[in-house]
């Protein structure tokens, strides 16, 4: 057990052996450690240590500048104590855990495919499964080294049922493995939940939904908390898709089922990849086009969550915020680094 105090506060907290990273112990116990990623890409853990030694998990993370290295910059979702520590990190209210995450066995209770490289996994506690609409937890499968995080595409739940639709990465470390070596019975550790780009139920505002590709998971969970909230019952859903090729489109089954869909629901398709013979007569390009298209100077009136591949995510948030003006904390994201 090692102790990891914040300098010039009065923050501390330990770090065992059930917690991986520092981030991963301090969120644990409730502290608001900035994040996003947990996944070594976006850079908002950044902290300096000052007192004690650690191991890094992953010294390559490329959320570290050569600028960070020199100044001795480290990534608190990469890194580990190896004795009682001093850092020097900031805290934020608003990244206090709502549901403290905590780390489980899951078991493996079923498969579906949801498109040629789509999976649904679903995924069984034996404790409630608590967490926000659009969060996601950390995978770890048994003989890996790091975790691979995954967003939830269900709601929270007493009977410990975690969904995640899980996109292959043909050369990933990780994923091939999830769908080539994962059956049903099998288990995995779960940590979670994490992620802060979660439904703000207080909002007055309609909603808009953006997907690119597999980021339909937390959009997914987002809508279905929308839909299933009886005090958010008057607001409408803009749920935009954006897919490679007619294959690749998702979710709208789920969608369709959902109470209110009829009357609160429009969907949006964009296919980047279409080629002439799908037949498809729909919207072509990139899904933030489509979205300035149809919404354009209403944007700012909305509450908008976003997931998907970096490139997506940043080319739609510097529409929605440079563009038409949404402000930043309507606007809520995750990339999938
Ligand atoms: C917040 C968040 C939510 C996500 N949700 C989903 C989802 O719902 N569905 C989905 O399909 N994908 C999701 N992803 C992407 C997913 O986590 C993986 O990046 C993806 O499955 C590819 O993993 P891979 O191991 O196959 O590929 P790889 O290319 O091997 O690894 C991909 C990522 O894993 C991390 N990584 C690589 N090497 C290391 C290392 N040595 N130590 C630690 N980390 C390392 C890096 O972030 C890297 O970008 C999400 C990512 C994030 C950050
Ligand atoms: S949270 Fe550590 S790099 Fe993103």
């Amino acid at each position: 057990m090692h102790r990891v105090t914040l300098v010039d506060t009065d923050i501390c907290f330990q770090q065992d052996e059930t917690h991986d990273t520092l981030l991963r112990a301090g969120l644990s116990q409730g502290i608001g450690l900035p994040y996003e990623c947990n996944s070594g890409g976006c850079g908002s853990c950044k902290f300096e240590l000052l007192e004690g030694e650690l191991e890094e998990l992953w010294p390559d993370a490329p959320a570290l500048t050569a600028r960070d290295r020199k100044k001795g910059r480290k990534l608190a979702c990469q890194c580990r104590a190896l004795s009682d520590l001093v850092i020097r990190m900031r805290t934020d209210e608003s990244c206090v855990p709502v549901h403290a995450p905590a780390r489980q066995q899951a078991v493996l209770e079923a498969r579906r495919d949801i498109t040629p490289d789509i999976v649904e996994f679903r995924l069984r506690t034996e404790s409630p499964a608590h967490f926000q609409p659009g969060q996601y937890a950390m995978l770890t499968l048994p003989g890996t080294s790091a975790p691979r995080a995954y967003s939830m595409s269900n709601l929270a739940n007493d009977n410990g049922i975690w969904e995640f639709w899980i996109r292959r990465k043909p050369d990933g470390a990780i994923s091939p493995a999830l769908f080539d070596s994962f059956h049903p019975g099998d288990t995995l550790a779960l940590d979670g939940p994490y992620g802060l780009a979660v439904l703000n139920t207080g909002s007055p505002r309609d909603v808009v939904c953006i997907a690119g590709g597999s980021g339909i998971s937390p959009v997914l969970s987002i809508a279905r908390g929308l839909l299933r909230s009886p005090e958010l019952a008057d607001r409408a859903l803009h749920f935009f898709l954006g897919a490679r090729t007619r294959a690749d489109i998702c979710g709208l089954d789920e969608l369709a089922a959902l109470p209110g869909f009829d009357t609160r629901v429009t969907t949006y398709i964009a296919l980047s990849d279409a080629s002439p013979d799908e037949g498809w007569e729909g919207a072509t390009g990139f899904i933030h086009e489509l979205v300035a298209k149809e919404l354009g100077p209403r944007l700012a009136e909305h509450e908008c969550y976003l997931a998907g591949p970096p490139p997506m995510v940043q080319a739609t948030t510097r529409m929605l915020m440079l563009d038409h003006k949404v402000p930043q904390e309507q606007v809520h994201f995750d990339r999938f680094f």
